[in-house]
């Protein structure tokens, strides 16, 4: 049996290559990166010292990172997520080349049926050939999972992508 440890190792090390992954899959696109949960800041931190040419938005109810890895103002959507998104989607469209959401706490059963409300509000802001990277399973209509790429655990991290038009 998988101790919390082994739980929260695995995760972390599934992030990092699920972030990896979809980031160099992208890379060609311009549209902006979207981070979903600031939380201390260690993905956001990643994202950008991976990610070139490309905005980065972060979507937070409430600021509270290390000073290292706090976005600037003008690229930080403060809000419920529930409002942001759809607020995102009416200014931008279908833009994101990426998002990425680690949204969840210790709760699996709270998790599981936030993600399936926010759901429908993450799948219309993406680009085609957009991805999403997730700490949860998501509920698309119309997005591919795709297979895990090598290093990330089974259960821990979730990559889908919007077919290109
Ligand atoms: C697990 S932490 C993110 C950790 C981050 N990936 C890191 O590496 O440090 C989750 C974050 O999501 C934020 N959050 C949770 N639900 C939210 C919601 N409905 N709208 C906006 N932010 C939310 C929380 O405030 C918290 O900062």
């Amino acid at each position: 049996m998988s101790s919390r440890l082994d739980v929260f190792i695995d995760r972390m090390v599934s992030q990092r290559a699920c972030l990896d992954f979809a980031i160099a899959e992208t890379a060609a696109m311009a549209g902006p990166v979207f981070e979903l949960g600031l939380g201390n800041g260690r993905t956001y931190h990643h994202i950008r010292s991976r990610v070139a040419g490309r905005d980065i938005y972060v979507f937070e109810r409430a600021v509270a990172s290390h000073p290292d890895s706090t976005p600037p103002e003008d690229r930080t959507i403060h809000g419920d997520v529930t409002d942001t998104l759809p607020e995102t989607l009416a200014g931008m469209g279908p833009v994101a080349s990426l998002i990425h959401a680690d949204l969840g706490g210790h709760n699996l059963e709270k998790n599981d049926r936030f993600a399936r409300l926010i759901s429908p509000l993450v799948e219309p802001l993406l680009a085609p050939g957009g991805m999403m990277v997730s700490s949860d399973r998501m509920y698309f209509d119309g997005l591919m999972e795709l297979p895990l790429p090598a290093g990330a655990v089974e259960g821990r991290c979730f990559v889908y992508q919007k077919a290109v038009d």
